[in-house]
This record gives structure tokens, C-alpha cells and sequence, in this order.
């Protein structure tokens, strides 16, 4: 492995047990994803492409196979260990945007830091400030998930994936709820983070203006991922 590979999957399968038949959603997939590089993964509905980023980010486990994040075996870690990587090294973005439902949308930000040990609520709040002023939600700062529109909650949970500074993010859906020029801004967003701090993105979409100005598009297709 290179240590430029932030993240890397070797010969990922996973197979659900669904009654007696067992179904193969991933059959062998491998990727090299690079520091700062920008990655598109496109693929039919229901091809598999939520159960590989869950796998990447090791919410899931893999049939067979190994995912490295950052060198380190991701994949056969406990889940108390996998979640303290995940925290330190990793973004997610869900296909669902999963908030905290009591909380404010800055409280939600925060939320990553604030389970650090020894942070200061100060630079966490002024940080969780900056993301979600970037992804221009500076007037919906107070507002809890139940009183954001579909895309503003998109919004606050891109935010949340960026406010550690991770040197991967996995993406899910991210632009499915944005209009054209909200779906610019968050673009903006990645390349930029790509080039100054080379954070890592994978992105799953279906908007195929988004994956054509990433560095790689590839696609899901029976099982595997092959260039698009
Ligand atoms: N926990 C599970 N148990 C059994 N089958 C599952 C489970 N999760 C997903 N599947 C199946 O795996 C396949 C891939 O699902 P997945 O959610 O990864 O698709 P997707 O590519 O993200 O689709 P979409 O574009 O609609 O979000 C689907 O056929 C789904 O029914
Ligand atoms: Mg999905």
C-alpha cells in the first residue's frame, strides 16, 4: 500500500441472508482512494453503493475483504476502536441525514468536537460557526432539524462531517435535496478542501454534474466497481 492511500478496499464482499437465499451485493471490490483526490461513485438504484460507503466507514462489517483507513485495518477492529477512528480521521454524510433531532443545527456540528476529551466550547462553537456559515446556513444557526427544509439539513450534516477535519469524507447523497446553485457551493466546498488541506472525498450521487467534476468517476455494476 502507498502511503498517500487515505483509504483502501481489498477484495470487499458482502452477502445478506435474505430467508434461504443469500445475495451477493458486493462481489470484489477494490479502491485506492489518495490524499486530496475526489472520487465519484455512480451506480443504479439499489446496486449496492450505501452498503459499500457503510463498509468504508466501517458502520458495517465485510463479509470478506479488508478496508484500510489511514493504514490501519478498519475492518477487523472492535467497535469501540473503529468508532474513535472513525471520529479522529473520518466524515460522514448519510444518504439520511440522521441529525440529532433535540438539538440546534450548530449544537449538531459541534456534536463530533465536543466528544473529544479537552476541547473549548469557545473554538468549537466558532468552528461549527465557519462550516455552517460556508455551507450558508449563518441564519439558521439556532434552528433544530424539525425546523430546516430538506436541503438546509443536507447542508448541516456536510458541515458535521467536515468540523474535525477528517482526512476522508464519505459521502452519501449529498446534493440530492440542493438546487443547482446550493449543489455549486457544497462542490466548491470539497475542491477546495481537497487542495488546501488534501482531504479525501468519496462521494455517492446520482447527479451527474457533480460526478463529472470530480477527479474519477466509477461505477457500481453487478456487484463490482469498474470505470465509468
Ligand atoms: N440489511 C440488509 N439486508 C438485506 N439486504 C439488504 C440490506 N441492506 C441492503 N440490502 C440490499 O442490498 C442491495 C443494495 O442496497 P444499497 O442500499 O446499498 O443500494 P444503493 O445503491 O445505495 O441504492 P440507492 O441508490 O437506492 O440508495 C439492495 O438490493 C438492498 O435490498
Ligand atoms: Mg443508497
Amino acid at each position: 500500500m502507498n502511503n498517500q492511500h487515505v483509504l483502501v478496499c481489498q477484495q470487499l464482499v458482502k452477502r445478506y441472508q435474505e430467508g434461504p437465499a443469500e445475495v451477493e451485493v458486493l462481489k470484489r471490490v477494490n479502491l485506492q482512494l489518495s490524499a486530496g483526490e475526489r472520487i465519484a461513485i455512480v451506480g443504479s438504484s439499489g446496486s449496492g453503493k450505501t452498503t459499500l460507503l457503510n463498509l468504508l466507514g466501517g458502520l458495517d462489517t465485510p463479509t470478506e475483504g479488508e478496508v484500510l483507513l489511514d493504514g490501519q485495518q478498519i475492518s477487523a477492529m472492535a467497535e469501540n476502536e473503529r468508532g474513535q477512528l472513525r471520529n479522529s480521521k473520518l466524515g460522514f454524510v448519510y444518504q439520511f441525514h440522521h441529525l440529532l433531532p433535540e438539538f440546534t443545527a450548530l449544537e449538531n456540528v459541534a456534536m463530533p468536537l465536543l466528544m473529544r476529551p479537552q476541547v473549548k466550547i469557545k473554538t468549537v462553537k466558532e468552528q461549527a460557526t465557519e462550516l455552517l456559515t460556508r455551507v450558508g446556513l449563518s441564519h439558521r444557526l439556532e434552528h433544530k432539524p424539525g425546523e430546516l427544509s430538506g436541503g438546509e439539513r443536507q447542508r448541516v450534516a456536510i458541515a458535521r462531517a467536515l468540523v474535525t477535519k477528517p482526512c476522508c469524507v464519505l459521502l452519501d447523497e449529498p446534493t440530492g435535496n440542493l438546487d443547482q446553485h446550493t449543489a455549486h457551493t457544497i462542490h466548491e466546498l470539497m475542491q477546495e478542501l481537497s487542495q488546501t488541506t488534501k482531504t479525501a472525498f468519496l462521494v455517492v450521487t446520482h447527479d451527474l454534474a457533480l460526478a463529472n467534476q470530480m477527479d474519477r468517476v466509477l461505477k457500481l455494476v453487478e456487484g463490482e466497481l469498474i470505470a465509468a
